[in-house]
């Protein structure tokens, strides 16, 4: 008998049932893959790791969140997954060819980055604030630039990569309030996802952007009530995300489903933008 079907006796005879278990072995969709995802102890990119490893792929966390990272990794064992945690800083430079020299060592390549790891402005009150611009520019956008950089020799080794970087849909507009520094974050690592794409297609490396909306807020934030319903209000699916949503966004990207998809922007938002 195959493995994953079980043959059931009903009024027609013997009938044959696809189990879980052959519905997974079907399902693969990151089979032979060793993938990076920073920002992996927490919200979104915990989620990214779990699915991720659910896929088939080898996920290597990289965060700051030591115990929750570690945490991570235990889930992704305990589910028959392959995963393991290190410790990196996205805006050092050294913390990247550490993670990098590891993962290829470790695994033997590297085929996936998502540049998740982010930071909100909420902390900033004041909008002019300069370190408040320096440190959210370190870690959203110059983080995003570090890890691509010290992704693509590796990705040129492994005969190309996708790499998803996770903006925002703060990312298009400015409105949103917060410190201006979060949207023009956003806005850069948008185009410098682009400029990547067109730059390293001919080495078959991907690059995409993608646009979260109103989520379960990030550790970093400290939205109101009456702010998350009215953004409830004006959205058209009348919610919030949800973490797997974004996730099953950036497994596709990540995927070789997506193997003709580059420098493209994948906004999963409820529709809040296109009001
Ligand atoms: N939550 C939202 O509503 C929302 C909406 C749009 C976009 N985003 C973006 O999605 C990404 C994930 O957000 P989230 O909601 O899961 O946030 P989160 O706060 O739950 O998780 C962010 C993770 O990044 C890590 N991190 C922060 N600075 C780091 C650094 N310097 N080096 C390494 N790791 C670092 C944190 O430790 C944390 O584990 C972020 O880039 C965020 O800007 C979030």
């Amino acid at each position: 008998m195959p493995v994953g079907v079980n043959y059931k006796w009903t009024d027609r005879g013997i009938s044959p049932t696809i189990t879980a278990n052959t519905l997974e072995r079907c399902k693969m969709r990151l089979e032979d893959k060793v993938a990076i995802i920073t920002g992996g102890a927490n919200g979104m990119g915990a989620e990214e790791a779990r699915m991720f490893a659910r896929e088939g792929a080898t996920v290597v966390v990289a965060d700051m969140r030591d115990e929750d990272g570690e945490a991570v990794v235990t889930q992704i064992a305990e589910s028959g997954g392959t995963g393991v945690y290190v410790h990196t800083d996205v805006t050092s430079e050294s913390d990247w060819q550490r993670l990098v020299d590891q993962t290829v060592s470790q695994f033997g390549k590297l085929n996936i980055l998502v540049n998740n790891a982010g930071i909100s402005s909420t902390a900033y009150a004041d909008p002019m604030d300069i370190d408040g611009w320096t440190h959210i520019m370190d870690v959203n956008a110059t983080g995003v630039f570090l890890g691509t950089r010290a992704a693509i020799p590796a990705m040129k080794e492994a005969g190309g990569g996708s790499i998803v970087n996770i903006s925002s849909i703060m990312g298009f507009v400015g409105g949103e309030g917060g410190h201006p520094a979060y949207h023009a974050s956003k806005g850069a690592v948008r185009i410098f996802t682009k400029a990547i794409a067109v730059k390293y297609g001919p080495d078959g490396i991907r690059a995409n952007s993608v646009h979260p909306g109103f989520m379960p807020p990030m550790t970093t934030a400290t939205p109101q009530r009456s702010q998350r319903d009215e953004h409830i209000r004006l959205t058209p699916l009348r919610r919030t995300g949800e973490v797997h949503e974004v996730a099953n966004g950036v497994l596709f990207l990540a995927s070789d489903e997506a193997s003709f998809i580059t420098a493209t922007e994948l906004v999963i938002d409820g529709g809040f933008i296109s009001r």
